[in-house]
């Protein structure tokens, strides 16, 4: 099952809800974006240098588990989350050779396994042949808003304005690159969650599960 949608439009939240109530296991490809960012920049590699990064994306052991991710045998849950490595993750997935590294480990995982699977190319790239493929939006503001909302819950104070022309300029580069950019499959269900809590959209969801398992088919 795939679910493609823009930064804070709820993704991870629903994704995970799912992935426990379906019993299927949940995968965050956006983490291992940031995860390849998180060790050029530590290295000091410059993002933008397509050679190095595909080393680097080939060469980096990153583990999922429920509860986080591993990078080289080092839990880096925590770092992965800071706005530098969102800009990152961003500009080193606009790389084919990176991509290329990080879509087959994805494709391996899903192989393996029935997997709720969230980023920005999962219905049109790595899985086209999901059976369920939501593209879940929200409005800008909204998607700020609930941001925001997150990092006070962590106690980090934010800049709203800072947030929002990062959060906009994100979109724009995961919209605009050449390479599998963030794009609604037509076979996908647009949901805009901007007026409706977590748990109507995770109903909306199961409604569409449901209704295909009721159809007699396997999800995967
Ligand atoms: O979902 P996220 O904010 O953690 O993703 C971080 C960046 O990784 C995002 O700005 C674009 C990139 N990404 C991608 O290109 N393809 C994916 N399937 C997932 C994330």
């Amino acid at each position: 099952m795939a679910i493609d949608g823009p930064a804070g439009a709820g993704k991870s939240t629903i994704a995970k809800r799912l992935a426990g109530r379906l019993g299927f296991v949940y995968i965050d490809t956006g983490a291992m974006y940031r995860a390849v960012a998180l060790w050029a920049l530590r290295q000091g590699t410059d993002v933008g240098d397509m050679h190095r990064m595909e080393q680097l994306a080939l060469a980096a052991d990153i583990q999922l588990s429920p509860g986080g991710i591993e990078l080289n045998g080092e839990d880096v849950t925590e770092f992965i989350r800071t706005p530098e490595v969102a800009n990152g993750a961003s500009k080193v997935a606009v790389l084919p050779g990176v991509r290329r590294a990080m879509v087959a480990k994805q494709r391996s995982i899903g192989e393996k396994a029935s997997v709720v699977m969230e980023g920005r190319d999962i219905g049109t790239v790595v899985f086209p042949d999901a059976d369920v493929k939501i593209y879940l939006d929200a409005k800008l503001e909204e998607r700020v808003r609930r941001r925001l909302v997150e990092e006070q819950a962590k106690g980090n104070a934010i800049d709203k304005k800072a947030l929002t022309d990062q959060m906009r300029e994100r979109d724009r580069r995961d919209s605009t690159r050449a390479d599998a950019p963030l794009t609604q499959a037509p076979d996908a269900i647009y949901l805009d969650s901007t007026p409706f809590s977590i748990e109507e959209v995770e109903e909306a969801i199961l409604k569409i599960v449901r209704a295909r398992v009721t159809n007699g088919k396997e999800i995967r």
